[in-house]
């Protein structure tokens, strides 16, 4: 599997030769400016929720692409509504898709989108691909059902928000860390406003303390699972 990041909460993994994309909010970030959009391949679009810093970039995306939807009802719904393809899911349920199988998992947080159009319950997504097993945590606080997920997958990697104010922060992504026993963290969701600004030495020094690992990709950058 490989992953490459576009900022902010949005994620390319390419597997089983299919292009995924989690989360796309790219063309108002202006940290990823060098990113082109209208290029990417993507084959499907994996979304934890409804706001705005999550699908911001779906329509432009999935018009030109057809890329399929993944998400809870209500956001592949709306999504529907606008002739988009979507297969909608919800906690507790899997699904195995041609790219590999994807594991709905709780997330504590809100989910609504712009236009105030009721968003559903927030999500997580577990994804089985390749031997690999990746926790994408979408924006959520630590809580205690993360200590489910173990009992279910051994996770190879997990992509946590890390940035404070929206989501959990630093000392809250290791506890959860922990819950998961996953001891490899790629942080999301910081740096993209100075309100989830976070110090990267410190995070990771915190993180190394309790022998774990914190990555911080730059934007643009790739890394093999
Ligand atoms: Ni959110
Ligand atoms: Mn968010």
């Amino acid at each position: 599997m490989e992953i490459q990041y576009f900022g902010h909460s949005s994620i390319a993994i390419q597997t089983n030769n299919f292009n995924l994309i989690v989360d796309p909010f790219i063309s108002a970030n202006p940290k990823a400016s060098n990113i082109d959009i209208d290029k990417l391949e993507v084959d499907y679009i994996l979304l934890t929720h409804a706001h705005y810093d999550h699908v911001l970039d779906v329509e432009r995306i999935a018009s030109r692409t057809k890329a399929q939807i993944i998400s809870n009802h209500e956001v592949v719904s709306y999504f529907e509504k606008k002739d988009l393809k979507g297969h909608g899911m919800n906690q507790g349920g899997s699904w195995d898709f041609e790219f590999g199988r994807v594991t709905v998992v709780n997330a504590i947080h809100s989910s609504s989108f712009a236009d105030g159009t009721y968003g559903g319950n927030p999500v997580g997504f577990i994804l089985e691909a390749e031997g690999k097993s990746i926790y994408l945590a979408g924006d959520t606080d630590l809580m205690m059902d993360m200590k489910l997920i173990p009992m279910f997958h051994k996770l190879d990697l997990a992509i946590l928000p890390i940035g404070g104010n929206f989501t959990m922060d630093v000392k809250k992504a290791i506890v959860a860390s922990d819950f998961i026993e996953c001891n490899k963290i790629m942080g999301i969701h910081y740096d993209t406003s100075p309100i989830i600004e976070i110090d990267h030495e410190e995070a990771k020094r915190q993180f190394s303390e309790k022998d774990k690992e914190l990555i911080l990709m730059s934007i643009g950058e790739r890394m093999t699972i």
